[in-house]
């Protein structure tokens, strides 16, 4: 949500900063924005994405100096117009900020400038803050985001400039990710994420909650807003290039599809000891006692991420037979949870970022659970606030839909399932061949893949539609949701996900003619009461897409369309039932015409609550 670079040191700011800001596009793209310090500021904004920008760019003079900062935006207080756009100035000493956040506290305090006498140009609470900063400003820039940040309430990463110090960039954090690459020439790039740092250097800190940071090209220091000394702890970025590059594929989705069977092998490389029978999962080591003891598990997370927690509920419960729940992040932290004595809270994340997750995660933890996370991004704010955790080791994911962390989170709930089913009533041999089963997930998913045009034909024979129902039971009932939610989200069409038997207690009254049912019918225990399920979506008129199991050729006699995916035990089908979904969902987007990479009104990750 929103992304920010910021560079101060020798080179030309303005390609350097650009480039940032295309690799963090992902993160918002309603409209962006840039300023750069040339004896005095100049700002350019754009409503729109950053091509838009660098168009306008073209037909400005003054963008050659070597330190200023930009901006893209996913707005939350007012409207996408240039106005808003940032970066945002106050009116009095030429300072320029970013912001990705919400400043919570922005109405009282706009009143409060406005008795002081300030106008406002946007409707923005940044323009606020920005404005806030002027007001104390006294020759500081430091002294006075210091002062300023102490008045504020609400989330925020900042960076900030001003034309009175021409050499000094500003920049601080609370609740949203920013970090500091530390270049080999007294450079700067601070960023959202270091996927606008690693092309230039990949040794960086990241900023904690209230940390502030002054830049110069002398070196830097690091305080918090009351301006006590504080010692950041560098460390190399763990990304390479190739990774947050297309490499010949014509969207990020497409190619993280496609990298799931590589993706998994790393999740689970090393993990599996199939000669014991066991699961290695050295982040849990260190409270090995206190998970075997637990009484119940509390899965939480947003979105795709809450779908792969559903899964893993199953799993905690049917192979460790340990009470399990899960809920939204954004539920469960305002409903004044219990959190009994032997708690486990798992969050679940990809970004490690999302305010919600973020915030439950917290009240968890002040509750007396034990918080642990299952995180994609290493060194993330969620990552570092749980006491232990699994990370997913599938690479960045660029596509905003998400699909290849998708399978991480559900891969590592399986393995944190058998951790925690071996140390309770699971023998070495039930565990060992599970294990041995998920080794050949890969391969399997290689095979679905395998059949991509043919899933894009059938796709295409329904993408005018613009109702679809996703329907499955147990473990793939959360598949169902995810299926839905991908059609959703990149190709705009209304679905429904929900269990098949629900479908009977209300929504049946949806379908007619021609609707689009999505079937999960792989072999397993409720295999025949999924069949009973699509007679009932046949009679009344619903063309029905089953995912099922090879082999399985008389269900080919009750549906429209079959997309097979090989046989596989229960607990690990919605590995391999969500890959159908996942490419129907891509192909619909690309038939509708949708950029398939940036969904209108989304933003990859979801910095406020
Ligand atoms: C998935 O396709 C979504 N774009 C979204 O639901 C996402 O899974 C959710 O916002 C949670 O993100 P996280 O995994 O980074 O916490
Ligand atoms: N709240 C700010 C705005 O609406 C920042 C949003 C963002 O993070 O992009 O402009």
């Amino acid at each position: 949500m929103c992304g920010i670079v910021a560079y101060l040191g020798n080179k030309p700011a303005k390609h350097l900063l650009l480039e940032g800001l295309k690799r963090l596009e992902y993160r918002g793209y309603d409209s962006a924005g840039i300023a750069i310090m040339n004896g005095k500021l100049n700002v350019a904004r754009a409503v729109g994405r950053v091509a838009m920008l660098e168009e306008k760019l073209e037909g400005l003079e003054g963008f050659d100096g070597s330190l200023g900062l930009c901006h893209t935006r996913w707005a939350t207080h007012g409207s996408v117009t240039e106005h808003n756009a940032h970066p945002h100035r106050d009116d009095k000493h030429g300072i320029a900020l970013v912001h990705n956040g919400i400043i919570e506290n922005y109405a009282a305090l706009k009143t409060y400038l406005q008795d002081k006498g300030h106008t406002f140009t946007s409707q923005t609470d940044t323009e606020v803050l920005a404005m806030l900063i002027g007001e104390l400003y006294e020759g500081d820039l430091e002294k006075a985001v210091q002062a300023a940040l102490r008045e504020v309430t609400g989330a925020y990463a900042i960076c900030v400039v001003c034309e009175k110090e021409p050499g000094v960039l500003v920049v601080a954090r609370k609740g949203s990710p920013l970090m500091v690459g530390i270049g080999s020439n007294n450079d700067y790039v601070v960023a959202s994420d270091g996927a606008a740092i690693i092309s230039h250097t990949s040794r960086v800190f990241m900023l904690d909650d209230y940390n502030v940071v002054k830049l110069t090209r002398e070196g830097f220091r690091t305080t918090d807003v009351n301006n006590v000394a504080v010692n950041p702890k560098v460390q190399q970025l763990e990304i390479d290039l190739e990774q947050i590059e297309l490499g010949g594929y014509p969207h990020f989705m497409l190619k993280e599809i496609f990298e799931q069977p590589k993706a998994l092998r790393a999740c689970m490389s090393g993990r599996m000891d199939l000669r014991e029978g066991r699961v290695v999962l050295g982040g849990l080591s260190t409270f090995g006692k206190e998970i075997t003891r637990a009484k119940r598990v509390i899965l939480t997370a947003q979105g795709t991420a809450l779908h792969a927690a559903m899964i893993g509920r199953y799993l905690l419960e049917d192979l460790a037979k340990l009470p399990s729940q899960t809920e939204y992040a954004s539920e469960f932290r305002y409903r004044n949870p219990t959190i009994e004595e032997g708690t486990v809270v798992v969050a679940v994340s990809q970004s490690g970022e999302t305010a919600d997750t973020l915030a439950a995660l917290h009240e968890a933890k002040e509750r007396g659970a034990l918080a642990l996370g299952v995180i994609n991004v290493v060194g993330s704010t969620i990552s570092r606030d749980t006491d232990a955790g699994v990370y997913l080791r599938v690479g960045p994911e660029i596509g905003v839909a998400s699909t290849k962390a998708f399978t991480g989170q559900v891969a590592v709930l399986t393995l944190i399932s058998l951790f925690m089913a071996r140390r309770r009533i699971m023998g070495a041999g039930d565990c060992g061949d599970l294990l041995r089963e998920m080794e050949r997930i890969p391969e399997k998913i290689e095979r679905i893949l395998e059949q991509a045009p043919i899933i894009k034909k059938v796709t295409e024979k329904y993408v005018d539609r613009e109702n679809w129902l996703f329907l499955g039971r147990g473990y793939n009932y959360p598949t169902a949701l995810e299926g839905a939610l991908k059609l959703k989200e990149i190709s705009y069409i209304h679905a429904e996900g929900m269990p098949a038997a629900e479908m009977k207690h209300g929504p049946i009254a949806l379908i007619n003619e021609g609707m689009p049912a999505v079937f999960i019918a792989n072999r397993g225990r409720q295999y025949e009461k999924v069949m009973s399920n699509i007679q009932e979506v046949r009679s009344r008129g619903g063309h029905v897409i089953a995912v099922a199991t090879e082999g399985d050729e008389q269900i080919k006699k009750h549906v429209q369309d079959v997309l097979y995916i090989p046989d596989v035990p229960e607990p690990l089908s919605p590995l391999l039932t969500v890959i159908p979904l996942q490419l129907m969902a891509y192909y619909a987007a690309v038939a509708r015409g949708h950029d398939v990479d940036k969904p209108r009104n989304l933003a990859k990750s979801v910095t406020v609550e």
